[in-house]
């Protein structure tokens, strides 16, 4: 018994070391070009462990760098067809990473999780570490934080890159609303992201309220900072042309809605938009709620309620099940004078659909209460007006009250906001729309080139 005790132990030993020298072997360090030598371009690896398609921030970090004459290598799942520009650049290269396993429904998550980590690790490791040559900088969105941190780290100590992390969230508040607060790997990936999370040599946060909350425990972070907040792309732009708005409408709506189109653009319909990625991170039925409350109003009050069209994009999860829902409600008689559709569109299309929608609404909890929903961003790009949901810490880093936008918490104010916005007197709305129109004409580009085109060296 304590033979095969000490046996397993020093095999556990002999795999550890075999690891290690597995991970050593091979890795060539950046080193800066020798004076003199002609000047090399400062080369990037941007990690995110998600599609790239979907990953807005990364892509506009891509672009920025690229158009500063910077190399980069954007490392990431090809899901959907990433942004034309990045496709085109001839500065960033993309290189894709293997789909990750799927989990069999039989097989508890708690078991296959560390089977995917694994699956994950080696392909991230082999393609940062061997395939790819040393870059000076290493930047990596965070989450999701496993195992992506800890190979940053690693790859950057062992090849002399600099580390970048983008706090966009943080991964164990997710993990937390998925898989409840006391699940065991809560607690791990917790102990994880934040010892990780003090080996960033440079850390980015997409609002000020997550930049003071990752100085306080259990992160601690210490040094500077860097707040870039998320700014529309310049693909979402307003359109004030009504022909143009028509031909957008034609182009975007899905054809058992065309035929509401005359009534949008009169404004005897009200187009509203709401961008879903359908999961428990977003209640759903909230909206559905205010709907219904929206349509049937007691009979003392007499404020007009106009027809709307709700069209919904995204994909996800839940999608199946809140569709079945939204059936329901509409053959049961609850929805008068609404409609409810959904659809997935391409990228250009959807930022024509915001510049014709008259209101956004926007579902998005907060799991950490510091982070920001981007397609809020998106939406102001476009000149729309957002109704969102409120009760997070850095909601008025984005959201100002009847300025661009209304808050809500629960499904009756949405309703009450409804009304009010949607109703008899349209001031307010034009008011909020010339509002968000304002705060969309701060874009990306220029505070990241004030805050980061210097720091990285990019411009001298
Ligand atoms: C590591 O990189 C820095 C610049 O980021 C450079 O000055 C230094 O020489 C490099 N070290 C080695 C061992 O190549
Ligand atoms: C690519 O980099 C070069 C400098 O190396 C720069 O002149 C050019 O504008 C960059 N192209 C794009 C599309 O960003
Ligand atoms: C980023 O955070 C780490 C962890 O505390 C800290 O050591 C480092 O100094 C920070 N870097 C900057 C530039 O703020």
């Amino acid at each position: 018994m304590i033979s095969l005790l000490i046996h397993s132990f020093l095999f556990f030993v002999w795999c550890l070391s075999a690891f290690h020298m597995y991970l050593l072997y091979g890795l060539t360090k950046y080193a800066k070009p020798e004076a003199g030598s002609p000047k090399k371009p400062v080369s990037v690896h941007i990690l995110v462990l998600g599609d790239i398609g979907r990953s807005p921030r990364m892509t506009y970090h891509a672009l920025s760098i690229a158009k500063h004459g910077g190399k980069v290598n954007l490392i990431g799942y090809l899901e959907t067809s990433p942004h034309p520009d990045v496709v085109n650049n001839p500065n960033i290269t993309l290189t894709a990473l293997p789909a990750p396993p799927r989990r069999p429904p039989s097989i508890p998550f708690i078991l296959f999780a560390p089977w995917k980590v694994l699956h994950q690790f080696y392909h991230v490791f082999n393609i940062l570490g061997r395939t790819l040559p040393p870059a000076e900088w290493i930047l990596v969105q965070n989450p999701p934080t496993i195992p992506t941190l800890a190979i940053a780290s690693w790859i950057s100590t062992y090849r002399n890159s600099t580390f970048i992390i983008d706090w966009h969230n943080y991964g164990w508040t997710i993990l937390a609303g998925t898989r409840g607060a006391n699940h065991p790997l809560v607690a791990l990936s917790k102990l994880y992201e934040c010892h990780y999370a003090r080996l960033g040599h440079l850390n980015l946060t997409v609002t000020h309220a997550m930049a003071r909350q990752l100085r306080l425990p259990p992160y601690s972070t210490r040094g500077a900072m860097v707040v870039l907040h998320d700014r529309p792309a310049a693909i979402f732009q307003p359109i004030t042309s009504p022909a143009i708005r028509k031909e957008t409408l034609t182009r975007v709506l899905p054809p058992a809605e065309q035929d509401l189109i005359p009534t949008i653009l009169s404004g005897d319909t009200r187009l509203i938009v709401s961008s879903t990625s359908w999961t428990p991170d977003e209640d759903f039925s909230l909206l559905l709620d205010a709907l219904v409350e929206y349509a049937n109003p007691p009979p003392t009050d007499t404020t007009a309620r106009t027809p709307l069209l709700v069209l919904i994009t995204g994909q996800g999860p839940q999608k199946d099940h809140y569709l079945a829902q939204i059936a329901h409600l509409t053959a049961t008689g609850q929805l008068p004078g609404i409609r409810i559709a959904t659809a997935f569109l391409p990228f250009a299309d959807y930022a024509g659909l915001l510049a014709c929608a008259d209101l956004g609404v926007c579902l998005h909890r907060s799991s950490s209460g510091v982070d920001l929903p981007m397609k809020v961003v998106d939406m102001f790009g476009a000149g729309l007006p957002v109704v969102a949901y409120s009760r997070y810490q850095s909601f008025r880093e984005l959201v100002k009250q009847r300025v661009n936008g209304r808050g809500f918490k629960t499904a009756g104010e949405l309703a009450g906001v409804l009304v009010e916005l949607l109703g008899g007197c349209r001031g307010q709305l034009e008011r909020l729309r010339e509002g968000a129109l304002k705060e969309g004409e701060r874009r990306w580009d220029e505070q990241w080139d004030e805050k980061l085109a210097e720091l990285m060296r990019l411009v001298t």
